[in-house]
Parts: structure tokens; sequence; C-alpha cells
């Protein structure tokens, strides 16, 4: 079941998506990352061990990702490389040179995941954009697909479409931002139902949360970073996570977080349902 939660973890762990792939839990984001260094510090996100980068064509960083996929020494294969369709381009031909696009910069032979990046586009731009997900999926260009973004109006709206129709393609895999601040508990209880694997953007609140209380006595209990106690928190929740940085030891520090184990009440101390706090933009909300 996609929406499992591994007992234990270890930076090879991988969740089953419903197209039958499997998605390694700890991602690593590039949003934000110059183009002109997104290589080099992707190479170090792979030597530390990351099998995982989280781009889009909108970040404007795919071909030196890419670079470093083919620098990296390692097979093809062993590394899950996610793209998506611009906010600006929810329809179906947009998608379509969305997708040409990223090949032909990228000169990859597949793509692991392709999202559409947000619900904009209105409802005729969504479901057209997902139907050339579901043609790309189908011509073996793409391997898995998703959304962002999405409300549960959107995901509801998109289920039907899947189901009353020959469209085809699963929802394999939404993005939001997810973290003790933003929990997204409906979304999540969505994903759940349908075996939606979660990933978790902004997972470290991009800082704004490190003089938090409850991270500094978590992080003091168990010898570790704020930043690692919220990313396994992540992990413990079944997400997976997907922290960006471009400094090479914090690269490495939010992938130690395999050595410890939060607890029952640590969780619990971590569980703000009520909480509503987005630090980046929050599409779900669109009725576009
Ligand atoms: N689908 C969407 O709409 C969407 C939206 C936002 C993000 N995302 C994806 O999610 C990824 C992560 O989100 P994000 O980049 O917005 O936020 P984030 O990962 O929560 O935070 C990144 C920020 O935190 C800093 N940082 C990283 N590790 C740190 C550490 N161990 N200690 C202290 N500071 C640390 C980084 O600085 P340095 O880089 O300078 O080290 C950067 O400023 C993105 O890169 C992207 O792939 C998707």
């Amino acid at each position: 079941m996609a929406t499992q939660t591994p007992a234990k973890f270890d930076i090879n762990t991988t969740l089953r998506m419903n197209s039958g792939h499997d998605i390694p839990v700890l991602g690593y984001g590039v949003y934000q990352t110059p183009a002109a260094e997104c290589e080099e510090v992707t190479l170090h996100a792979f030597k530390t061990g990351y099998r995982h980068v989280d781009s889009a064509r909108a970040y404007r960083n795919e071909q030196p990702c890419a670079d470093a996929i083919r620098n990296s020494g390692l097979k093809r294969e062993d590394i899950f490389f996610t793209s998506k369709v611009p906010p600006k381009s929810i329809s179906y031909d947009a998608a379509k040179k969305s997708i040409e696009s990223t090949f032909s910069q990228t000169g990859l032979d597949y793509i692991d995941l392709y999202l559409l990046h947000a619900p904009y586009g209105g409802k005729e731009g969504r479901l057209g954009a997902w139907k050339a997900l579901a043609e790309a999926q189908k011509a073996g260009k793409i391997r898995s697909i998703g959304v962002s973004n999405y409300g549960v109006h959107h995901l509801d709206e998109l289920a039907e479409y899947i189901k009353t129709s020959d469209v085809g393609g699963t929802i394999d895999v939404g993005q939001w931002e997810v973290h003790p601040w933003l929990p997204r508990n409906d979304i999540v209880e969505w994903c759940r139902k349908h075996n939606v694997v979660v990933e978790a953007y902004c997972p470290i609140v991009r800082g704004q949360r490190a003089d938090e209380p409850v991270l500094k006595k978590l992080a003091e209990k168990h010898g570790k970073t704020w930043a690692q106690i919220l990313l396994r928190w992540s992990l413990q929740k079944g997400y997976v996570p997907l922290p960006k940085s471009v400094t090479p030891k914090r690269i490495e520090q939010n992938a130690d977080i395999y050595d410890f184990e939060l607890d029952q009440e640590d969780m619990k101390n971590l569980d703000f349902p009520d909480s509503y706090a987005p630090c980046a933009w929050d599409p779900t909300t669109s009725n576009d």
C-alpha cells in the first residue's frame, strides 16, 4: 500500500506507488537552487546518499539536475527524478509541450514522476493536463504521475474524471506543504484512502520554526538538530520529505536522520491538528 509507514527507515527506504513503481522516501528539493550551482550540489546530494531529486519546469534547473544524474556514476534506474507542469501551463496542449521541453532540455530517456504543479487552468485545463500526463505515461516516457497543491475538491474532481472516462492513469503522488504547523489532515486522509503517496515540501518550514521550544526540547532529547527532528517527523508520518539546501553540511545533516526515533509522546508533542500556517503559496484553496 502506498501510504504504508515502514517500521524502520534507512536512506534506501522506498514506498510503492499505485503505478507499481517505488519512490525513495527522502527527496532532495532544488526550488530556488540557481542553475549554475545545481549540478554541483545535486552531485553532493548523490554522494551523501540521496537518490531522489525534486525539480520542476518552473525552477529552471532541470538540465543541471540531469547533468548530475549523468555524471554521478550511478545507474539511471537508481535515481528518481521528478519534474512538474508549470502552474501557467495547466491545459492539454501546454502540458504536452511542457513534457516535451523537459525531454529536450534534460536528454533523459524517461522521467520517474511528473506532477501538475498547481490546480490552476480551470476544470477543463486541469483535466486536459491530466490527459497529457496519462498519455505520456502510456507511451512509456513518464513512469508515475500526480498532482501538487490540489485541495480535496480538486482531488475529487480528478478521481471522478479517472473513474468515469477512459483517460487512465492513477494518482500516484500528491505534493503539498506539510509540517506540524500545516498538517493538512483532510488531504492526508484523502490520500490514505486512495493510496496516494504524500510528498512534503517545505518540510523544515524554510527555517522559520527553528526557535520553537518544542523543537529545542526534542533536539536536546535526541542529540539532533531541529531540522532533523522535523524530517524524522515527516518520515514517521509516512510522508516523503523534500528538504532543499545548497549548503553541503546541511545536505548531509538533512540525510542523517536514521539513527534515532521519535516516540509516541514526541510525535504527540508535534501534533497541532488545528494549525494552518503555510510558509509558501497555498493554491489548495483556489476555486479557479
Ligand atoms: N510543489 C510546490 O509548489 C513546491 C513549493 C515549494 C517547494 N517545493 C519543493 O520542496 C522543496 C523544499 O521546499 P523549500 O525549499 O521551499 O523549503 P525547505 O526545504 O523547508 O527549506 C529550505 C531552506 O532551509 C535552509 N536549510 C536547509 N537545510 C537546513 C538545515 N539543516 N538547517 C538550517 N537551514 C536549512 C535552506 O538554506 P540553504 O539552501 O541556503 O542551505 C533553505 O533556505 C523545494 O526545493 C521544492 O523541490 C515544491
